[in-house]
């Protein structure tokens, strides 16, 4: 069985990486205090020895002639003393004066002479101070010793301090961790709670946002965000279902009717077949062409459409469709003019398809002696398609809307005029597709006037 260390709650992950950090962090900082002490002290003990041994030699200065025990009590005994012991050496080495508790150690009198030492011997730590005082007659190795045992006991003491105020500190740490990382992650499990009651049905539930702007509420904006898009996008999704649905009805109706009609009478009457065929040929043209409208309009919503760019002359695209239409509409005054020199690197057949869904709404919505214009030119580094028509113009209301699926100003002309309020839907995703803009200019009973841009090829 694998056992796995690393919990797998944040709040306890958390709690133990501050703890683990803090405990790394105490340890270097005790260890650092522990050690710089250790150093202050022996150093302060060097000093000490240093300033004993000077007092020494100055006292053995003022004795005149030997000597005596009496004066040797007197000089020692009048010398702050902690833990500091003195032997004096004569000139060959005779132990002449001896402090009680150093009979034991023997440090050579005339090593190190003038250099405070440490040393870790005779199961003490000790550090000492060899010097020679010189009179006129005389010659005296002093020797004096610190026995740091005082200071030792009481950096062992420290260290058995720190130790347990570290075990304390580091277990406080962990717990107040923990509930400080808990309380403040609270929000994550009010989250959790609540994202847990938002399904495909309860889009339209938000969450609440507690508190001050920090990273948790800045979670729940950017979630409820998301939220606003998909419910939004899962609404048109319903909306353009719903539509598509309507639109493909109608025709169906209308094939169902002729096929009762020919069911009744068409089987003699010429007449009515004929009628009958023609109607359902259209109905079926009609039909046809807005599935294929709508798979665009699918395909291009899950941008699953390869775009296979060519460089191509913009009038002359132009020009091949507005012949198209004019073939359709031969009352129609259509004029196309502007610059022949433009080529863009488009999808031929998107801008083919672009230009005739705009030529076929000039000439839609305007008169049987209409006149529509279309101007080719450059602005920059745009290129400029303008559609001008003197037709039935767009109430201004409905100039925001014209670009949605399924939209339509006037729908009870809608019969009249067929179609079904995607042609402008599709226009402005190639238009998109192709990184180009688009601007309509309106006014009722006057005429359109939809100017298209696309970047110029090649680019200046
Ligand atoms: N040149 C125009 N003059 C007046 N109204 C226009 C013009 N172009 C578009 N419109 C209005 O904008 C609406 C949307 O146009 P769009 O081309 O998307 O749909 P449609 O022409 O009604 O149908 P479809 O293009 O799918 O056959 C139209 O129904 C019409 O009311
Ligand atoms: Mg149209």
């Amino acid at each position: 069985m694998k056992i796995k260390l690393w919990p797998r709650r944040i709040t306890l992950r958390i709690a133990l990486l501050y703890s683990v950090v803090f405990s790394v962090i105490l340890v270097v900082l005790n260890a650092s205090v522990l050690y710089g002490l250790k150093y202050y002290l022996i150093y302060q003990a060097m000093d000490q020895v240093t300033s004993q041994a000077e007092a020494i030699k100055s006292k053995l200065g003022e004795i005149k002639g030997d000597v005596n025990l009496f004066e040797k009590d007197l000089i020692f005994s009048s010398i702050p003393n902690e833990n500091i012991y003195t032997k004096i050496f004569d000139e060959k080495g005779n132990v002449i004066y001896s402090s009680k508790r150093l009979e034991r150690i023997n440090i050579p009198h005339d090593v190190n002479i003038d250099i405070p030492v440490k040393i870790d011997k005779y199961d003490k730590d000790l550090t000492y101070l060899n010097t020679i005082f010189k009179s006129d007659d005389k010659v005296f190795y002093i020797q004096v010793i610190k026995d740091m045992e005082n200071e030792y006991l009481f950096l062992k003491l420290l260290f058995i301090l720190m130790f347990f105020a570290d075990a304390a500190g580091i277990f406080v740490s962990f717990i107040a961790g923990y509930f400080v990382t808990k309380r403040a992650l609270r929000p994550v499990d009010y989250m959790t709670k609540e994202v847990r009651e938002i399904d495909a049905h309860g889009l339209n539930k938000r969450l609440k946002i507690y508190g001050e702007d920090d990273e948790l509420t800045r979670l729940a904006k950017t979630f409820n965000d998301m939220l606003d898009r998909l419910e939004d996008s899962f609404k048109r999704q319903n909306m353009f279902v719903s539509d598509a649905s309507h639109e493909l009805r109608t025709p169906i109706s209308v094939i169902k009717g002729y096929i009762d009609m020919l069911d009744r009478w068409g089987k003699e009457d010429k007449a009515v077949l004929q009628e009958a065929i023609e109607a359902i040929k259209k109905e079926t043209l009609d039909m046809e062409h807005l599935i294929e409208r709508l798979l665009l309009l699918a395909k291009g919503d899950n941008k699953s459409i390869k775009l296979n760019k060519e460089e191509f002359n913009l009038k002359d695209v132009i020009k091949e469709v507005a012949e198209e239409i004019k073939m359709l509409n031969e009352s129609k005054n259509i004029v196309v003019k502007g610059q022949n020199d433009i080529n863009i690197m488009a999808n031929k057949k998107l801008i083919k398809e672009l230009i005739r869904i705009f030529l076929d709404n000039a000439a839609k919505y305007t008169s049987s002696d209409g006149n529509i214009e279309i101007d080719v030119g450059k602005d920059n580094s745009k290129a400029y398609i303008k559609i001008k028509d003197d037709g039935v113009g767009i109430p201004k209301e409905d100039i925001p809307h014209i670009f949605d699926r399924f939209y339509r100003v006037d729908k009870a002309r809608a019969k009249e005029t067929g179609g079904a309020g995607l042609g402008l839907a599709i226009a402005k995703w190639i238009i998109e597709e192709h990184k180009g803009s688009v601007t309509v200019k309106s006014e009722v009973g006057k005429g359109s006037e939809f100017t298209i841009t696309l970047p110029i090829f090649p680019p200046v």
